[in-house]
């Protein structure tokens, strides 16, 4: 199928697609807080690196955006793309391995929410910068990763994961206009928690 490319799952990948697979049947659909804050900020084309089961991309298209939904996940791709084809949406799903994935368009907006932790620093401050190169001039970024500080490790390959300084997005962005920048923390399971930092930044236009 051409939109489902061979792609080695990781522990992480294959930790999401079990759970999409279980989310998927039972339409777990609501937004996310994350998603929620970056919503009102999408507009024309618009790429969600890392989609999962694609509840952003669909609400965005609702509102009349153009969607490129990535993610490794096969079933949030499989589901993604059932159901663009049901609703007549424009969202476009590929299966990719999005630590070596290479952008060859730009975007009014690129939302990135939950995925940078789980590639290894280095790759993910690489894919990071690749993101904000593919914003056009004015359109937005939508960054959320988690930080220092987190506990919660269940889902990560402990030998490839990144866990961003509580300040470092917002330095990453230094020169964009900063829309928000959020810090949340959420109890997870055996007394964890999770700390995450948000941000929505505009690209200066020249
Ligand atoms: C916490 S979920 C976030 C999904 C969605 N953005 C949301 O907010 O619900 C993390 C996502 O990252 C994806 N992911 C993890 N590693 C990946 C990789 N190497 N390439 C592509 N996607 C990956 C998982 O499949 C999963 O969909």
């Amino acid at each position: 199928m051409r939109y489902l490319r061979a792609v080695t799952p990781t522990h992480s990948v294959s930790f999401f697609d079990a759970q999409f697979r279980r989310q998927a049947g039972d339409a777990a659909l609501a937004l996310n807080p994350f998603e929620l804050l970056a919503l009102p900020y999408l507009h024309g084309e618009v790429l969600d690196f890392g989609c999962g089961l694609g509840n952003l991309a669909f609400a965005a298209a609702r509102q009349g955006c153009t969607v490129t939904a990535l993610d490794a996940s096969a079933a949030a791709i499989e589901h993604v793309r059932a159901r663009a084809a049901r609703e007549g949406a424009a969202v476009h799903g590929l299966r990719a391995d999005l630590r070596a994935h290479t952008l060859d368009a730009d975007y009014d907006a690129v939302a990135s929410i939950g995925l940078l932790m789980f590639f290894d620093c280095p790759v993910a401050r690489r894919v990071l910068a690749q993101l904000q190169a593919h914003v056009r001039p004015g359109g937005v970024a939508i960054v959320n990763v988690l930080v220092e500080g987190t506990t919660y490790l269940e889902m990560f390959d402990l030998s490839a994961h990144c866990l961003f300084g509580a300040d470092e997005l917002r330095a990453r962005f230094a020169g964009w206009q900063i829309e928000r920048c959020e810090a949340a923390e959420f109890a997870a399971p055996n007394d964890t928690h999770k700390r995450f930092c948000t941000i929505i930044a505009r690209k200066p236009r020249s």
